[in-house]
């Protein structure tokens, strides 16, 4: 499964990437928002540091809205991913610039006939929310489950990109199912190292390395 960052923090970016298991970023206006940083400048910024896809999404909510904003995010690098919103219009704008060879992330997908549309489209991510589906009484794992299952009936190439998680149980649910990417904010991947016996075992071999009295 690969693992993208949800968020437009530099320092989480650049942290994460060292670890070597960052294979993209996505990013929405809520989270450039909350950067406080320029839009293009930021997304220019993150571009350089990863080398997978990094959505930067469109604001305007017309096609034609939404194709000239996409050809400005797509002068920014080679990897930018353009994210656009599943409506009617997203879709057209998804058709139009994947038959172009530019990469699409058809975001806020809350139904599995939405994301077969998306497919349909040629979308090259879908991006269904589990967490944002929780919170309002759905189970967000069974519309990834769904996805999975539709996808793998036809032999869609979209990959489904799990996206709105919340907790490592989400994480590893998605990886049951075969959820091709997850996107989670910088606090959810670090916390997929903890464990308590990992730390209590660290704590166990530095003390019995102190009673032998040795330097490395
Ligand atoms: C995905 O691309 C979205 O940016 C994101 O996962 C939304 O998550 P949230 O529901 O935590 O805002």
């Amino acid at each position: 499964m690969k693992f993208f960052v949800d968020t437009a923090e530099i320092a989480d970016i650049k942290d994460l990437a060292a670890t070597g298991l960052l294979d993209g970023v996505t990013t929405n206006p809520s989270l450039i928002a909350k950067s406080g940083r320029d839009f293009l400048e930021v997304t220019k910024e993150i571009c350089a540091i990863v080398d997978g896809p990094v959505s930067a999404e469109v604001i305007s909510l017309d096609h034609e809205g939404m194709m000239r904003e996409a050809e400005i995010l797509r002068k920014i690098a080679d990897n930018v991913c353009i994210k656009v919103p599943l409506t009617i219009d997203g879709l057209k704008t998804c058709k139009a610039l994947t038959s172009d060879g530019t990469k699409v992330n058809v975001t806020l997908c809350f139904s599995a006939n939405q994301a077969l549309l998306a497919a349909k489209a040629g979308a090259s991510f879908i991006s269904p929310f589990i967490g944002r589906h929780d919170d309002n009484g759905f189970d967000g794992l069974d519309l990834i489950r769904d996805i999975r299952l539709i996808y793998d009936n036809y032999a869609y190439e979209t990959e489904i990109l799990a996206a709105s998680i919340r907790h490592g149980v989400h994480v590893l649910e998605c990886a049951k199912i075969g959820a091709d990417v997850m996107t989670a904010p910088p606090a959810v991947i670090k916390g997929l190292f903890k464990h308590i016996l990992t730390d209590k075992g660290i704590e166990g071999f530095l003390a019995d390395w102190a009673k032998t009295g040795q330097k490395l």
